[in-house]
């Protein structure tokens, strides 16, 4: 120890103060990667309100003012990458009638003229009647090119990127690929921009290797090959209805098992983990709940941001926010800004309209 820390820790005793802590608050962590903090994180845009990954979800979550744009990469069978979040398109696209005989195969399986020649937002109208416009009829899946012409076309607004490895396995080299097309448009230039996340800790420290300056979060997951769980029946041992209710109560298998993955991250090369959140109304987007205090306050004093996917309601905004979390992916933009009192510069249905959507 130096004379001055000498000093220093001779009169905190003599006053009678406890030694001074470390910042490890998520704001301050935050802030030294030039990561928004809390961040409002567009899950697949404003997905809510538009079809997922189409230029009307990208452009409302950027005019709404998300700080990031989320989305999954993929890559086409020529080569371009692509933004998809399954591994097929068909729930997201007419694929089952422009190629019936390809209906089931992956994205990776299809050119991008292919993957052009589909229309992306009509089953979001049959899907989603009342939030249906005849302009979504039509939309075209996205590169990643393209996001990035939508991220930077309002000068007012210009959000980041929060881009997921998607599949990793299936796309040997999009690490570097991803690398490429972020330096050639100088998106790699500014700090916290963009962020890197992925569920596969291979392909986060391959992001690592590729863009060690780039902020890097790992997704975590319950279940098997990610945290694992208390011992207890799967859901379809268990014989329940309710999936969100069983995976509400499911918990890793001890405390230790959980910093195991924060060190995982902090291995690959992370800034912060992606907790999945249990959500008050359960429903499909409800997962095990991993942004319990404890959880959150272990990542922090790890040195970790959280960002917790994926939260819609003010009920769930709440109770995640009081447990911590430094950011939220979410497909309303518009009600998490609201919530953290940012306000929107006008509502959703008006700027979709002004969009010419
Ligand atoms: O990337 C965070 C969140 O998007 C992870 O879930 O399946 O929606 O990509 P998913
Ligand atoms: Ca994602």
């Amino acid at each position: 120890m130096s004379f001055k820390g000498i000093f220093l820790g001779l009169g905190i005793a003599l006053l009678g103060l406890s030694a001074p802590v470390m910042a490890r608050d998520g704001a301050a962590l935050a802030k030294a990667q030039g990561i928004a903090y809390p961040a409002v994180i567009a899950h697949r845009g404003a997905s809510f309100d538009a079809p997922e990954s189409t230029a009307p979800a990208y452009e409302l979550a950027r005019d709404l003012g998300a700080d990031y744009l989320e989305l999954d990469l993929q890559r086409t069978r020529d080569g371009v990458l692509v933004v998809v979040h399954d591994n097929d398109l068909h729930r997201t696209s007419d694929v089952a009638e422009r190629f019936p005989e390809r209906k089931d195969s992956p994205v990776s399986a299809f050119t991008l003229a292919e993957l052009k020649s589909l229309d992306a937002g009509s089953w979001f109208n049959q899907a989603y009647p009342e939030r249906a416009r005849a302009a979504f009829a039509g939309l075209k899946v996205l590169t990643l090119e393209e996001v990035m012409d939508i991220a930077e076309a309002n000068p007012a607004l210009r959000p980041g990127l929060y881009i997921e490895t998607k599949v990793p396995n299936l796309f040997p080299g999009i690490e570097q690929d991803l690398q490429r097309a972020l330096q050639a448009r100088g998106w790699l230039d500014v700090p916290g921009r963009v962020v890197l996340q992925s569920f596969d800790r291979d392909s986060l420290a391959l992001l690592h290797t590729a863009m060690p300056q780039v902020p890097k979060v790992l997704l975590l997951w319950l279940g098997k090959g990610h945290i694992e769980p208390m011992p207890g029946p799967t859901f379809a041992e268990s014989g329940e209805r309710d999936k969100a209710a069983f995976l509400a109560r499911q918990q890793p298998r001890d405390r230790a098992e959980f910093e195991r993955w924060l060190d995982h991250a902090k291995a690959a090369g992370a800034v912060g983990v992606g907790p999945s959140a249990a959500l008050a109304a359960g429903g499909e987007q409800s997962y095990a709940d991993l942004v319990q205090p404890w959880m959150n306050r272990m990542a922090h004093d790890k040195g970790l941001l959280v960002h917790a996917y994926t939260v819609d309601e003010a009920v769930d905004f709440q109770r995640v926010s009081d447990a911590g979390v430094d950011g939220i992916f979410t497909n309303r933009t518009g009600a998490l800004l609201r919530f953290y009192g940012r306000g929107v510069p006008q509502d959703e249905a008006i700027l979709l309209k002004s969009g010419g959507y």
